[in-house]
């Protein structure tokens, strides 16, 4: 199950789908406190600085939160109308919809299980999840003032295609806030890519360090939270997803094999 998660990205499309459900249902199954509703690994200032005041039941999701943060905090969201793509457990939709307000919100994910958990213990006002996918979200042409994606697209089949949509589903003057890892050999390709688009950048960042930084900050609840909850033998893979302190995923942070940017777009007329 380690190797699965290590090697995700280099499985047959067919396989990845599944395993998302397969994933999903185990983290429904075992997270009983329902104390996980973010699956990114955050993001905190180098200087160890919390700029941003939360509420205390955010407290604990800081450094997920942080991130999103970062990403979405260069443009207006207040009244506008977003979509979230690949919003897994919906700790980010929730965030922006409440601290930022929308007038609407829609977070679309590829796993049925993880749609129906969030519409269940998420309700806030003006977010609702849908099941779609990436490469093909079902809404009209110019529909939506900002598009957000923190650390799904990676594995998408085709990137090409999913830029495209994320341009097409864009009203004009709207926003692409986007943030993943990539693998150092390829940023330049990813980049040229999202050039490709159409869409035109307004900002990118590595991020790398404040990823590693809030992994150092947060490992204990992390590594906490996996011991307590995911049955023994699944450990291993549950802490190499959370990039926890030792594992393969965080050493490919803190060596550079791995980079983690964010990006913002727009839809030019
Ligand atoms: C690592 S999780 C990140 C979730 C969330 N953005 C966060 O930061 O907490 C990636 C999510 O992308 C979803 N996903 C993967 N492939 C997708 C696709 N083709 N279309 C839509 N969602 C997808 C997965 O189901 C998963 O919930």
């Amino acid at each position: 199950m380690q190797k699965i998660v290590e090697k995700y990205c280099e499985l047959p499309r067919v396989v990845r789908r599944p395993l998302w459900q397969i994933w999903h249902n185990l983290m429904i199954r075992f997270d009983k406190d329902k104390a996980a509703t973010f699956m990114n690994y955050g993001y905190a200032g180098l200087n160890g600085d919390q700029t941003l005041t939360l509420l205390e039941r955010d407290e604990n999701d800081r450094f997920c939160i942080q991130l999103y943060d970062h990403v979405v905090n260069k443009v207006e969201l207040k009244d506008k109308d977003v979509l979230e793509i690949g919003s897994g457990r919906g700790g980010g939709a929730s965030y922006i919809t409440r601290y930022y307000s929308p007038a609407s919100y829609v977070a679309l994910d590829i796993s049925s299980h993880v749609v129906d958990f969030c519409n269940k213990y998420h309700n806030v006002k003006g977010l609702s999840f849908i099941k779609g996918y990436a490469e093909k979200p079902p809404f009209n042409d110019n529909t939506f003032d900002a598009v957000v994606n923190v650390e799904s697209a990676r594995c998408y089949k085709d990137l090409d295609v999913f830029f495209y949509e994320v341009k097409r589903v864009l009203k004009t003057g709207g926003h692409f806030l986007f943030a993943d890892m990539i693998r150092h050999n390829e940023v330049e390709t990813i980049k040229a890519q999202l050039s490709k688009s159409g869409l035109e950048l307004v900002s990118q960042e590595n991020i790398s360090k404040n990823v590693v930084k809030a992994l150092d900050y947060d490992h204990i609840r992390r590594e906490s939270l996996i011991k307590d909850q995911i049955p023994g033998f699944l450990n291993k893979a549950f802490l190499q997803f959370a990039g926890t302190q030792g594992t393969e995923r965080y050493e490919s942070f803190a060596n550079g094999k791995m980079e983690y940017w964010s990006f913002v777009l727009q839809k030019k007329a």
